[in-house]
């Protein structure tokens, strides 16, 4: 497994992140979930993400079922994500980035993790109903408590990015140390102005979804249905894959696929390089509902795919990429 450096920070994380959102607690069951986790570390993976509102519907459960499959671990050997924002519950206490949510959610978080700290306190998403200030301090706070080791944002824009970090700067206290965008050879809309803000910031990138939920690794053919387990197949999953289900987008995956394997890699092995391909990207955080998928994620960390195949790949998906 190779790692990078989160941004300019010091941490470093596998190339290859595990992502827990509808697999541990949900769609995995708990022993696939936790052979999953176990063997991405022994596979060099140092990188776990979670969040608070994992699986929705069973909210915890991913936060749950990672810190007791990590456990058997030493702590100081992995790092783990997790993610306040969401809503917990109905009362308008029960969300967003408030000092009071913040910091009941942490303990909540630290209980079901069963850890005394967590390395990487993500805000889920910008609150627009609180002032940057009043989550920069508790962010900062958290730190100096040792709750939390570093704190991070995702899908925040780059004014939001700048304002973050030049606030931390002018109150001497501890800044947001990455992002975490959705992106995709299929969905690059951080590319533009994202990605450049985290780098001139130095930020650290973690690039979510990076198979856009299974459609690059080739398993959704044009004029077929979804295979049966997969995720497209599950009805209460099957919107997420609207914008994907298109003939000609499906047909552009297909050739993808048969690139990637003529040169001796899967598409889902090919789909991360391409997110890798960018140094500003720390990691990929991809999810695996089995081992085999979990196997075959995990090499994209040590497999040293060519810049031409990579960007053979970008001429065939490109002019059907969804953002
Ligand atoms: N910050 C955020 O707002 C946010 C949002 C979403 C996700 N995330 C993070 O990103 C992680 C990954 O997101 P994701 O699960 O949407 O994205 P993904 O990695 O693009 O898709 C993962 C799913 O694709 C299928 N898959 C994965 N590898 C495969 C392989 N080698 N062969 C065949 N199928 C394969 C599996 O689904 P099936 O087997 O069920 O088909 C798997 O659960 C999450 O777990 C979470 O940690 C963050």
């Amino acid at each position: 497994m190779r790692y990078r450096r989160l941004g300019r920070w010091g941490l470093k994380v596998s190339e290859v992140t595990l992502g827990t959102w509808l697999t541990h607690g949900g769609a995995a069951d708990g022993d696939t979930a936790t052979t999953c986790t176990r063997r991405a570390y022994e596979l060099g993976v140092n990188m776990f993400d979670t969040a608070n509102i994992y699986p929705r519907g069973n909210e915890g459960a991913a936060e749950r079922v990672l810190g007791a499959a990590l456990s058997v671990f030493r702590r100081e050997t992995y790092v783990v994500g997790t993610k306040v924002y969401a809503f917990m519950g109905d009362g308008p206490l029960e969300r967003g980035l408030s000092r009071k949510h913040i910091m009941a959610q942490i303990d909540h978080s630290l209980r079901r993790l069963g850890m005394d700290h967590v390395d990487l306190y993500q805000c889920h998403r910008y609150d627009v109903e609180t002032p940057l200030d009043e989550t920069a301090r508790t962010m900062n706070d958290l730190v100096v408590q040792g709750k939390i080791l570093y704190w991070g944002v995702s899908q925040w824009s780059e004014e939001q990015l700048e304002q973050a970090v030049a606030l931390c700067q002018a109150n001497g206290w501890a800044p947001p140390v990455s992002n975490q965008p959705r992106y995709s050879a299929l969905w690059r809309e951080c590319e533009p102005r994202v990605l450049p803000a985290c780098e001139r910031l130095g930020m650290g990138v973690l690039a979510y979804s990076p198979l856009d939920h299974g459609v690059l690794t080739g398993k959704y053919q044009p004029g077929s249905s979804a295979p049966a387990g997969s995720r497209a197949a599950t009805a209460s999953h099957a919107r997420l894959f609207d914008q994907f289900f298109d003939d000609d987008l499906l047909g552009a995956v297909q050739r993808f696929r048969e690139l990637a394997e003529q040169a001796g890699y899967t598409a889902a092995q090919l789909a991360l390089a391409w997110c890798l391909r960018q140094p500003t990207v720390s990691s990929v955080v991809v999810g695996a509902s089995s081992l085999p998928q979990l196997e075959e994620n995990a090499a994209a960390g040590v497999l040293d795919v060519e810049p031409e195949l990579v960007d053979a790949a970008t001429k065939i998906l490109d002019p059907v990429r969804v953002t």
